[in-house]
């Protein structure tokens, strides 16, 4: 079974790409992991833009290939050294015409290996971290007169503050719903996890920075903002009247005219505040959808994770969440297997999510990973049983996410028109609650909010009628 149970657009979709200008270098991207990386791509598209270099979604036509690479599990990390085995043949048989092919490797792969990427692909050209990718067209002149480039420095600089801004073209090219980070960084330490040795400290963007960012967006046509971070709702920065945590940027972003829809990504539970509960309670633009990971629903192992919360906290928080937003979409994260579990720690995973009900979920064995205190813990469950416990709990997890397609059958919703459909005359769009929708209606229409009935459900996503004339402004 796949690793990975979701009705949503798989993370590691690139970004749609243009290629306007023909005569220009061309940049392919290969976008892995989570979707602050889809966000990186497109920044670093944008840094390249400035050296003539234009999006290909060929890589065969592409003159510069980067893979944005995701560290957080073996699978993810692995992919990265097959695929650069593949690129040095390309790389070769380029070189044999004449033709120069440069690779990079960004992200956190990069961040985490740095030399050693060059050490074992000798075809690599750069290796940027993720805090330095503004810096990527001075290394790729740094690797053209010679000189392989490693560049992982927690830049000191703020790489924002030196990318270009997304012209609005490009935004558009994107389509109507839009990433934008206003986080990076993790000090939660979870004993599992690599993204605070990968990402750095837990770091927010300053409020105008983010206020402006999501203007230009909304300005180009985007309809939905997500704002991302690794912890989002650490988010913490200087607003109009003291401190402001992310409910107060909700409450402001809230306002911006032409901005239909907020949600926001990837949570800790500790950091859920009063303020972005009320958020939840009193803005229509934040969609009832909230990605709230728990890692596992015993308590012995959440202390072991160093989660800093009980299941009875989170099963706590979920109440009060929906108390004030009884329509809320409950999205997880879980992790079987970690060092120490037993049966009994299992069957409590399984208990808490039968009390919450999950719409969504993703969930992972757990995967060692060097440097993370979980790495040095004595009792490792074995692979099999790892295999057995993550089958029960998708198949529970599958289950109720298909529960949830079918309550929504007989609905009257908001649907955001996104793109084209597969069939001639369909365009697909996005519930509230996440969930890709199909429906008749016309391509001149993305971007409208028009209200569907939902008639039926498909493995990955829902079919629906129009319940108003879809003629459209
Ligand atoms: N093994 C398995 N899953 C992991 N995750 C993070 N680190 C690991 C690991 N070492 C999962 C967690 C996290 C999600 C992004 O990835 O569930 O929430
Ligand atoms: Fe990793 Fe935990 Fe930080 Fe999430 S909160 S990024 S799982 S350390």
């Amino acid at each position: 079974m796949n690793e990975h149970v979701s009705l949503s657009v798989p993370a590691d979709e690139p970004p749609a790409r243009q290629n306007e200008r023909t005569n220009s270098r061309k940049v392919f991207i290969k976008t892995y992991g989570c979707q602050m990386n889809v966000y990186d791509s497109g920044r670093m598209t944008d840094a390249l833009a400035g050296d003539g270099y234009v999006a290909t979604e060929e890589m065969g036509e592409a003159d510069l290939i980067l893979l944005n690479t995701c560290h957080i599990r073996e699978k993810a990390s692995d992919k990265v050294y097959s695929a650069l085995g593949r690129l040095r043949d390309m790389k070769k048989a380029r070189a044999a015409e004449g033709k120069e092919l440069m690779i990079g490797v960004t992200g956190c792969v990069a961040q985490a290996e740095g030399e050693e990427i060059l050490r074992r692909a000798p075809a690599v050209d750069v290796v940027i971290g993720p805090q330095t990718y503004h810096r990527l067209p001075e290394a790729l002149k740094r690797a053209r007169a010679g000189n392989r480039v490693v560049d992982t420095e927690y830049a000191v600089e703020d790489k924002f503050e030196h990318l270009p801004v997304t012209e609005k073209a490009k935004i558009r090219a994107r389509g109507v719903t839009a990433f934008l980070t206003v986080q990076e960084g993790c000090d939660k330490f979870c004993t599992f996890c690599v993204v605070p040795y990968t990402r750095g400290s837990e770091v927010s963007r300053p409020v105008q920075q983010i206020l402006d960012e999501a203007r230009r967006l909304v300005d180009a046509g985007v309809r939905e903002i997500t704002l991302l971070g690794q912890n989002v709702n650490a988010w913490r920065s200087e607003g109009e009247k003291g401190e402001w945590s992310l409910g107060d940027l909700l409450y402001r972003l809230a306002e911006i005219p032409g901005l239909a829809r907020l949600r926001y990504t990837t949570s800790h539970p500790r950091d859920m505040d009063d303020k972005l509960i009320e958020a939840h309670r009193d803005l229509r633009a934040l969609m009832p959808y909230l990605h709230l990971p728990v890692q596992s629903g015993s308590d012995r192992i959440l202390k072991a994770m160093n989660r800093r919360h009980t299941a009875a906290e989170y099963l706590r928080l979920v109440e009060r969440i929906r108390t004030v937003r009884p329509d809320i979409a409950m999205s997880g994260d879980f992790i079987v297997g970690f060092p120490g579990e037993t049966d009994q720690d299992f069957e409590d995973t399984l208990r808490i999510v039968e009390d919450v009900h999950y719409a969504q979920a993703f969930s992972f064995k757990y995967s060692t990973r060097p440097g993370t205190p979980g790495a040095d813990l004595s009792d490792q469950v074995p692979e099999d049983v790892k295999a057995e416990r993550l089958e029960r709990l998708q198949a529970l997890l599958l289950k109720q996410q298909a529960d949830f397609a079918k309550s929504c059958v007989g609905k009257v919703i908001d649907l955001l028109l996104e793109k084209p459909g597969r069939m001639p005359g369909q365009v697909i769009g996005r519930s509230p609650w996440l969930q890709s929708v199909n429906v008749d209606a016309k391509t001149s229409q993305i971007g409208d909010i028009v209200k569907v009935r939902i008639i039926g459900t498909g493995p990955n996503s829902l079919f629906a009628e129009p319940a108003e004339s879809l003629i459209g402004p």
